[in-house]
């Protein structure tokens, strides 16, 4: 394992019952704070990436926003936004799943990643990868190939890895 993994796990501040009892949050803004830790985190992320003919880097609203835009930066691919229902302004195609109370939507702009685009999908974290399983479905749906997600934090009790559809999921950081 990297040794920068464990300076940025130290940087991860676990808020327990947020927002709702029984909750243990992982709270990013912490590793945010620390240009070192955040640094590392990027590098991480790159040094896998780079050279893996990666198109486009698609960043989960909101915490993906984050993660992904220096990432794609860094290895020469376009970022693309999947937002919550109503925000983007041009046509949109959209993806609803289902929340532990309710469900939400992802929206992709129509245009925005084509055919023979090769994806990576980036957000902070994967819970029981609902998020993640919309925004595959959302590329898939234009044609474009989904190389790899990848995520700071994976809770691994929740299996989310198993809602992928078999696509490869990265992470940094597990946290039980
Ligand atoms: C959180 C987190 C992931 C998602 C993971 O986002 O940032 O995007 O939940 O959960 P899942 O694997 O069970 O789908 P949230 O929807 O709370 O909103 P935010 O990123 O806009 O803060
Ligand atoms: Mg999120």
């Amino acid at each position: 394992k990297d040794p920068r993994i464990h300076g940025i796990k130290a940087r991860i501040r676990v808020v327990p019952d947020f927002p709702k009892p029984g909750i243990m949050f992982q709270d990013i803004t912490t590793l945010l704070l620390d240009p070192s830790a955040f640094k590392d985190t990027i590098d991480l992320f790159v040094e896998r990436y780079k050279g893996r003919n990666i198109s486009v880097v698609a960043g989960v609203e909101a915490r993906g926003f984050i993660f992904g835009p220096p990432i794609a930066l860094a290895i020469g691919a376009k970022f693309v936004p999947l937002r919550k229902p109503g925000k983007l302004p041009g046509q949109v195609i959209s993806e609803k799943y289902v929340l532990e109370y309710g469900s939400d939507c992802l929206q992709m702009h129509v245009g925005a990643v084509e055919p023979d685009d090769r994806a990576l999908v980036v957000d902070d974290l994967v819970a029981t990868g609902g998020t993640l399983c919309a925004a595959i479905n959302l590329l898939e749906r234009v044609g474009a190939q989904v190389v790899e997600c990848t995520c700071v934090i994976e809770l691994p009790d929740l299996k989310g890895r198993e809602r992928l559809n078999g696509k490869p999921l990265y992470v940094l950081v597990e946290s039980h």
